[in-house]
């Protein structure tokens, strides 16, 4: 596995693979890997002969309030684990080659990051955005896998793609779970052993409004009702918010479910604050 910190030296690598007629993958990260990443990688290799992982943590989607300092950087574990899952090029640039001094453009997202994750967090889709731009930019990649948990990154993700033209097909990854249902997630490691006991309650409140929508159930505000009251049975876990939206425009219902819903939550258990979703067809 070959590690690369500069663009310049990326692109001429991406350049030099599609030379080759190579199909690249790329699975873009923030390090701190676990096994969800590495399903994502897996997953990437089924789509392309030649995987790109970067590893980055991003400064432009972190809030005034978030701390960007803290963020874990495991960059050696991290490498190790690419390397084991038979990773191709890793790309870990710095912060300057990624923002160089004096940078001034990026881009803004204006629909889909209101709602969900994006009210109480103004701009980090904005920087998502900006990042995954500069990193089709360098990487080249013909196909991005990026993991169905984060729900509303995947759809602005699409939409940018859509909206400035990417020539790079998105593929999801299904969310990685423990085996009790909890998402996995580098937060995770965070929980004491009681709370991580209770955290499967928000998979728990997933389940409970799958399960009343197939049996007839379309009215938005009795499945978040129904989801509110399991995570209430928990008592490490403070709900920052629980929502249906639209699927496609994150936008709120205002009646029935007719058209696929997204059931996404956003829970605090103990420090972490822990995300999970499903999609609801009629
Ligand atoms: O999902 C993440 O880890 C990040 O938001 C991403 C896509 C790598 C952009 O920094």
């Amino acid at each position: 596995m070959k590690i690369i910190s500069t663009a310049l030296e990326m692109q001429q690598a991406a350049l030099a693979l599609r030379a080759q007629g190579k199909r690249i993958g790329f699975v873009p990260t923030m390090g701190n890997l676990h096994e969800g990443h590495l399903s994502l990688v897996r997953l990437a290799k089924e789509h392309a002969d030649t995987v790109v992982v970067s590893v980055f943590v991003n400064p432009t989607q972190f809030g005034p309030n978030e701390d960007f300092a803290a963020y874990p950087r495991t960059f050696e574990a991290d490498r190790a684990l690419c390397e084991k899952e038979g990773v191709d090029l890793l790309f870990h640039p710095s912060v300057p080659e990624m923002y160089p001094d004096g940078a001034s453009v990026s881009l803004v997202e204006t629909a889909l990051s209101r709602t969900l994750c994006g009210a109480a967090r103004p701009g980090h889709f904005d920087g998502v955005c900006t990042v995954v731009a500069k990193l089709f930019h360098i990487v080249l990649p013909h196909v991005a896998v990026f993991g169905e948990k984060d729900a509303q990154q995947l759809r602005v993700i699409r939409r940018m793609v859509r909206d400035l033209r990417f020539p790079v097909e998105i593929v999801p990854g299904p969310t990685a779970r423990e085996p009790d249902g909890l998402a996995r997630s580098s937060r995770n490691q965070y929980m004491d052993a009681k709370q991580r006991a209770q955290a499967p309650c928000l998979r728990r409140a997933l389940d409970e409004s799958e399960r009343l929508f197939a049996a007839g159930e379309r009215d938005p505000r009795k499945l978040v009702a129904a989801m509110r009251a399991l995570i209430a049975e928990c008592p490490a876990a403070k709900v920052d918010y629980i929502d249906i939206v639209d699927d496609e425009t994150l936008q709120p219902l205002s009646g029935p479910i007719e058209r696929p819903a997204l059931a996404a939550l956003a829970v605090w258990v103990g420090k972490p604050r822990l995300i999970d979703n499903t999609v609801l067809r009629p």
